[in-house]
């Protein structure tokens, strides 16, 4: 009788200690079995038992596991209504260990599982253990001809609909904030075009690191989904913020965001215009009236828009964050010419006025520098005048955008102040916040953070405080579910 492969079976049972547990036998008698490469009759039917209890289809003679997992009765059957494929990268970290786990729950939801191992991952856990349980090829090398040949990275890296980092270490998390490609995992994260979640895991002192946060901000703000780490014992004795989150939060995040990408396709065809940042407006040849607002709650719904193949115009007021990727970027400076662009922008069919437009302007602002002769006494008197409103203006249109949708910052009255400035200024919905710095909340201007509550003619809802990038997604989520309706009215 032929050779059984008992490492990948242990691996798909969960581990040396199941198979003990599930034939009654002691460590030695597993180590037998290892070397021999059989296992004893009377454990065959139990140990196919168990593995098409855990979802596998085996063959009871060579007792290998030849199909993908089976969708477990009960579950939603995902692979099969939708095809969902995820890419797992399993980064070098003790936690390494756990993307086992969570290749298996991803496939008890119907998911295809392909896993891909950085060079250090495969000092922690094998490249046979996650194909034992993915039943797919396990891929590592960039540069391996038989794997170019079968599968090129490109198409390896668009042919999924989820990229999920489990462990992202902070070498990882770095070197794809560098975008970096040095090898096939990092190539991957920068060639997919689908969305990316990260688990991280790593010491605490490396977590809190300047250098680890500004890499965590430059992913957040791509638009890369970040889930934990949480606070706990890590892997080094240490206590503190570094220690990975659970498989269960790692696989309800990557199922979540599975069903969003569902309707990735939902806005195709559609054309919608975001403002976003401040308008600078000049008083003279050095000297400005703005505001704080750093653009990342409006690139970051340009960029859900875009991913749900929106085609996007994003009309933005000078900001430091990069451009979101696949969309029409007109950059401006002032509340007239932010007008002009978004005029210039129509027909579309959903507006978002999501930037921070300064109300006023100098009425003439001067040509050089409003010069401080000596002995001046009293300050200069500067003449304001009122700039246009864009969302008003937009909201009367003749080529009045289906949906139009405004934001409401507000320091006092919020409720009341944004349901006034949603009937005055004419838009569909306002989403208000709260921006006064000392909001019991925070400040909303340049934070990461947002917290919203979504107010129309007829109802309020109010938002948890979340990532600017998830309330985009959710944003983009409520209008896909209500264009069809706004659609089906004209
Ligand atoms: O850019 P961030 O740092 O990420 O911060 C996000 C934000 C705080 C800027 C954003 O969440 C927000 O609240 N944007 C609206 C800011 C604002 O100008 O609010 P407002 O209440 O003054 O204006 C109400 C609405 O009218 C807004 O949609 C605004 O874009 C629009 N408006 C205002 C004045 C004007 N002249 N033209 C306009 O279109």
């Amino acid at each position: 009788m032929s050779r059984i492969d008992v490492a990948a079976l242990i691996t798909a049972l969960g581990g040396r200690e199941s198979l003990q547990h599930l034939l009654g036998v002691g460590p030695s008698a597993v180590s037998n079995y290892l070397t021999k490469g059989a296992l004893p009759n009377r454990a065959r039917p139990l140990v196919c038992q168990a593995l098409q209890e855990r979802g596998y289809q085996v063959d009871p003679q060579s007792l290998s596991i030849t199909a993908l997992p089976l969708v477990k009765s009960g579950r939603p059957q995902a692979r099969e209504r939708q095809g969902a494929a995820i890419l797992l990268i399993v980064g070098g970290g003790i936690a390494a260990y756990k993307a086992l786990e969570v290749s298996r729950r991803l496939q008890d939801h119907g998911i295809k599982v392909t896993g891909v191992m950085t060079k250090a991952a495969q000092q922690f856990i094998t490249p046979l253990s996650l194909s034992a349980l993915t039943a797919q090829k396990t891929y590592s090398d960039l540069f391996s001809l038989t794997e170019e040949a079968e599968m090129g990275h490109i198409r390896l890296a668009r042919e999924t609909d989820l990229v999920v980092v489990v462990p992202a270490t902070a070498s990882l998390m770095a070197r794809t904030a560098q975008g970096l490609a040095d090898d096939l995992a990092t190539t991957l994260l920068l060639a997919t075009k689908a969305p990316i979640i990260m688990a991280p895991a790593m010491n605490p002192a490396m977590w809190s690191n300047a250098a680890t946060q500004a890499n965590l901000a430059t992913l957040r703000q791509r638009g890369i989904e970040v889930i934990g780490p949480v606070t706990g014992e890590t892997a080094c004795g240490e206590e503190g913020k570094g220690r990975m989150s659970g498989p269960d939060t790692i696989v309800t995040a990557a199922v979540a965001k599975l069903a969003q990408t569902v309707s990735a396709g939902a806005l195709t065809g559609k054309h919608a215009l975001v403002t976003s940042g401040p308008t600078v407006e000049p008083l003279d040849a050095v000297r400005f009236i703005s505001n704080h607002s750093s653009g990342r709650q409006g690139h970051a719904i340009a960029a859900a828009l875009a991913r749900r193949g929106t085609r996007v115009t994003l009309v933005s007021g000078p900001v430091n964050i990069p451009d979101p990727p696949g969309v029409a970027m007109i950059h401006v400076r002032t509340a007239e010419q932010m007008l002009a662009a978004c005029k210039a922008a129509l027909p579309a069919d959903i507006a978002i006025c999501t930037a921070a437009v300064a109300d006023w302007r100098a009425q003439k602002p001067v040509k050089g520098k409003i010069k401080k002769l000596p002995g001046d006494t009293a300050a200069p008197t500067i003449s304001l005048t009122k700039n246009p409103d864009i969302l008003a203006q937009l909201s009367s249109h003749s080529q009045r955008p289906k949906l139009v949708i405004g934001f409401a910052a507000e320091t006092d009255n919020l409720q009341a102040n944004a349901s006034e400035k949603l009937r005055r200024k004419g838009c569909d919905w306002i989403l208000a916040n709260a921006v006064s710095p000392d909001s019991s909340d925070g400040t909303v201007f340049g934070n990461e953070h947002n917290k919203v509550s979504l107010i129309t003619s007829d109802e309020k809802e109010d938002w948890p405080m979340m990532l600017k990038t998830e309330l985009a997604d959710k944003l983009v989520q409520r209008i896909i579910n209500t264009i069809g309706v706004v659609n089906a009215k004209n």
